[in-house]
């Protein structure tokens, strides 16, 4: 019998059943009052998750979208930024700055690692020539599954570069990570629905400072589509400068509202006590962690190597043969040399033990030199008292 794979990847996450059925509505017109009305409580609510006072803006597109009209609304090319590089992702804020003619200094360390406040401030204490116009960073770079402190490295660059917009690359740390937008100083972060939002790819989101919107409005050439002057004007309205993706936005509407019902200090929590355990039951199995540093590792998904021997390949292909389930392959570089199980969104306790089990079982008929039989008492043990993660 065929059954629905269980995606157990960094996004696009699994999809609750209320926000499923919301998506499979027959349609809604986006002039319409009621269309009105869930943007109402959507805006809001997008301001709720960021912890922000501006309005978020609200993109039809996917999170390379916001990060791109980060860039095209508040800088102007041959200015200077400085990009920290620690994977894919944060590598793609660098890409899309140069294509735009934005000149870009990185600072970069090995994939796996986090970049620490000490290494921004030598970085930009040593710096010499033309003034640094802001500071890109990603808060968990889902390539590697690593959480830089993002909250640390937005200080140090306030403290030593005020005028420096930083801009963060929040994609899979919203809603999964501690997160405040304004108390922060941060002056852009971005996001995308399917990830913690528990929704399939097509929305992206948008959260900036009264320092941005200056930026915005001295920029040479803010674009069109994403031009943040369009979508605050909108916005005030409750309505969208375009046809939105209005089956999304039925299914944001419904996802906000079991993100607020849980409310931000279970759903950080949910998560860091997902990650204890899926990389404690990872750990009894002999597994070594790519991100061996806890307070280093992302809560929303964590990378492993595979065992002596063993492909990366026939794991997953055992796990989704067998088990029906989908955990991702290293990107680029780490393609072939790790594998990422996601914990992100609509999952609980029983998605991480029913991976682990099968990873488990899936190792035994691969002949891995795996322990055998530690992996699920480990993971339980991991759990909290408190049952944040139970199956609701
Ligand atoms: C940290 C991070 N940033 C940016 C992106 C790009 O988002 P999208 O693929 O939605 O364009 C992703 C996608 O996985 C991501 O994980």
């Amino acid at each position: 019998m065929k059954k629905t794979d269980l995606l157990m990847i960094p996004g696009p996450t699994p999809l609750p059943d209320a926000v499923r059925l919301v998506l499979s509505s027959p349609g809604i017109g986006h002039r319409s009052a009621d269309f009105k009305e869930i943007l109402k409580r959507v805006f809001p609510a997008l301001r709720w998750i960021f912890q922000c006072k501006n309005e978020v803006f609200l993109y039809t597109a996917s999170g390379t979208g916001a990060m791109e009209a980060a860039i095209v609304n508040t800088l102007n090319a041959g200015d200077l930024v400085l990009v920290l590089v620690n994977g894919v992702f944060s590598q793609r804020w660098a890409d899309i700055a140069k294509t735009l003619g934005v000149e870009v200094e990185c600072l970069t360390v090995e994939p796996g690692q986090a970049i620490t406040p000490e290494q921004l401030r030598a970085k930009i204490t040593a710096h010499k020539g033309a003034p640094i116009k802001s500071v890109m960073m990603t808060h968990s770079e889902t390539s590697t599954s690593v959480l830089s402190p993002l909250k640390e490295l937005a200080a140090v660059s306030r403290e030593l570069l005020p005028e420096a917009l930083i801009i963060a690359d929040t994609v899979t740390s919203l809603g999964a990570a501690p997160f405040q937008f304004d108390a922060w100083d941060l002056d852009i972060a971005v996001s995308g629905s399917q990830k913690g939002f528990m929704l399939p790819p097509g929305l992206s989101f948008l959260a900036y400072s009264d320092r941005a919107w200056k930026a915005h409005k001295a920029c040479k050439n803010p674009g069109f589509y994403f031009n943040f002057s369009k979508y605050l004007k909108a916005q005030v309205e409750f309505t969208t400068p375009y046809t939105p993706g209005t089956n999304l936005i039925t299914g944001l509407d419904v996802a906000l509202s079991l993100m607020q019902e849980e409310g931000l200090d279970n759903l950080t929590a949910r998560h860091r006590q997902l990650q204890e355990m899926t990389r404690a039951g990872l750990s009894a199995m002999g597994l070594e962690l790519f991100v061996p540093k806890f307070e280093e590792a992302s809560p929303s998904v964590t990378a492993f190597l595979p065992p002596k021997g063993i492909t990366v390949d026939a794991v997953r292909g055992e796990l989704k043969k067998t088990y029906g389930i989908v955990i991702a392959d290293g990107q680029k570089e780490l393609k072939g040399r790790i594998m990422r199980i996601g914990h992100l969104g609509a999952v609980s306790e029983r998605e991480v033990l029913t991976v682990l089990s099968s990873l488990e079982a899936s190792m035994i008929k691969l002949g891995a030199p795996i322990q055998v039989g530690k992996a699920i008492p480990a993971a339980i043990a991991s759990a909290s008292k408190e049952k944040v993660g139970a199956h609701a």
